[in-house]
C-alpha cells in the first residue's frame, strides 16, 4: 500500500531505514530492497549513515534489475551543526549555497538524476523557526519547484514550528520524519497537523524509543491472538493510524517480519488502546 501526499505523490507504507549501519550499508540496502522494501531512507551526513554506500547498492541492484524508478529514495540535508570535519558542502558558504552543494553531493552519491523526497534533517532552533529555517527552506522549495525532487520535509519538528512553517511557507512539507514516542500519544499534536494538511508523518524509534510498550501486557495479548509478534503490532498500528514506519532493522528475519505486518488488522479497540497506552 502507498500513502499519497496533498501534492499527490505517493511513497510506500514502510521504509527501510540506513542510520549506523557503517560498512554494511550497502549489503542491507541490497538485502532489503530484495526482501520487498521499496523506500530507502538516508542522509547526507556521514556521523550517522554512509550515502555513498547506499548509492554503491542502488547501482549494484540496478545491475539485477531494478530500475531506479521502482524505488522511492529519500535523503536530508544535515546543517554544520549536525556534521562532522567531513561536511559535505563548504561549511563557510551561505545556506542557500550549502543546501544546493549537499543535494548535488547526494545525487552523487547516490547515482540518481532526481530525489523522491529531500528532508531538512533538523530546524535550527528547539522552538519557532528562524531565518536560517527560512533561507534553508527557501533553497529547499526550489530544488522542489524545479523537480529534482518530488516532495520535500522536515524532520524533528515540534509541532508549533510545523504549523508555521505550513502557514507561512509557498510549499508548505509533503512529508515530516520524527521520533515518535508512546508517551507522547505516538507524537499526537503531529501527527494530527500532518493528518489535516495531507502530510505523511514518518515514525522513527517506533520500538527503541518504546521499549516499555514492547513488554506491556496487552500489547502481548494483541500479539498473541494476531499469531504476530510485538514488532509487528507496533507497526501494523503505525500504519492503521495513518503513519509510515521506518525499520532500520539488520535482520533478514525481521524484514520479513516488518513487511508482513500489512496482513494484520489491529480491531479499532485495541487500535484505541495501543494509541493511548503510555498516557
Ligand atoms: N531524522 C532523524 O533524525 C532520524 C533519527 C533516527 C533514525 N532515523 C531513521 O529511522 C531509521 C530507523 O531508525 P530507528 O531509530 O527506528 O531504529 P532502528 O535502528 O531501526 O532500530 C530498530 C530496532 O528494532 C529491532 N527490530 C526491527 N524489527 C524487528 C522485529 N521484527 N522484531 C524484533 N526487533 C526488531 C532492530 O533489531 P535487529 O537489527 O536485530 O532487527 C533494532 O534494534 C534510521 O535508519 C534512519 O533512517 C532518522
Amino acid at each position: 500500500m502507498n500513502l499519497t501526499a496533498y501534492n499527490q505523490v505517493s511513497v510506500p507504507n514502510l521504509m527501510y531505514g540506513t542510520a549506523w549501519k557503517k560498512a554494511s550499508t550497502k549489503e542491507l540496502v541490497q538485502l532489503a530492497v530484495a526482501s520487498g522494501f521499496r523506500a530507502i531512507d538516508t542522509a547526507n551526513q556521514l556521523i550517522h549513515y554512509e550515502e555513498a554506500l547506499v548509492g554503491e547498492a542502488l547501482q549494484a541492484l540496478e545491475q539485477q534489475g531494478v530500475r531506479r524508478e521502482s524505488l522511492f529514495l529519500q535523503t536530508k540535508f544535515t546543517s554544520v551543526d549536525g556534521q562532522d570535519q567531513r561536511t559535505p558542502y563548504d561549511p563557510a558558504a551561505d545556506l542557500t549555497t550549502q543546501v544546493r552543494q549537499s543535494f548535488e553531493s547526494s545525487l552523487t552519491h547516490l547515482g540518481t538524476t532526481y530525489l523522491d523526497s529531500y528532508v531538512l534533517h533538523a530546524p535550527f532552533q528547539r522552538r519557532g523557526l528562524g531565518a536560517a529555517d527560512w533561507e534553508v527552506w527557501a533553497a529547499m522549495e526550489e530544488l522542489y519547484e524545479s523537480g529534482k525532487t518530488k516532495m520535500i520535509g522536515i524532520s524533528n519538528v515540534a509541532a508549533g514550528q510545523l504549523a508555521e512553517l505550513c502557514e507561512k511557507a509557498s510549499h508548505k512539507p509533503m512529508v515530516v520524519q520524527n521520533r515518535c514516542f508512546a508517551a507522547l500519544g505516538w507524537d499526537k499534536q503531529v501527527r494530527d497537523i500532518c493528518q489535516a494538511q495531507g502530510i505523511i508523518y514518518q515514525g522513527f524509534s517506533l520500538l527503541t524509543a518504546n521499549r516499555e510498550v514492547l513488554v506491556d501486557p496487552e500489547i502481548r495479548a494483541i500479539a498473541r491472538r494476531l499469531g504476530a509478534g510485538v514488532a509487528q503490532v507496533i507497526f501494523r498500528f503505525a500504519m492503521q493510524i495513518g503513519m509510515l514506519p521506518l525499520t532500520g532493522t539488520t535482520s533478514q528475519q525481521h524484514m520479513k517480519e516488518d513487511l508482513q505486518a500489512e496482513q494484520f488488522t489491529l480491531s479499532a479497540d485495541e487500535i484505541q488502546r495501543i494509541e493511548t497506552i503510555a498516557l
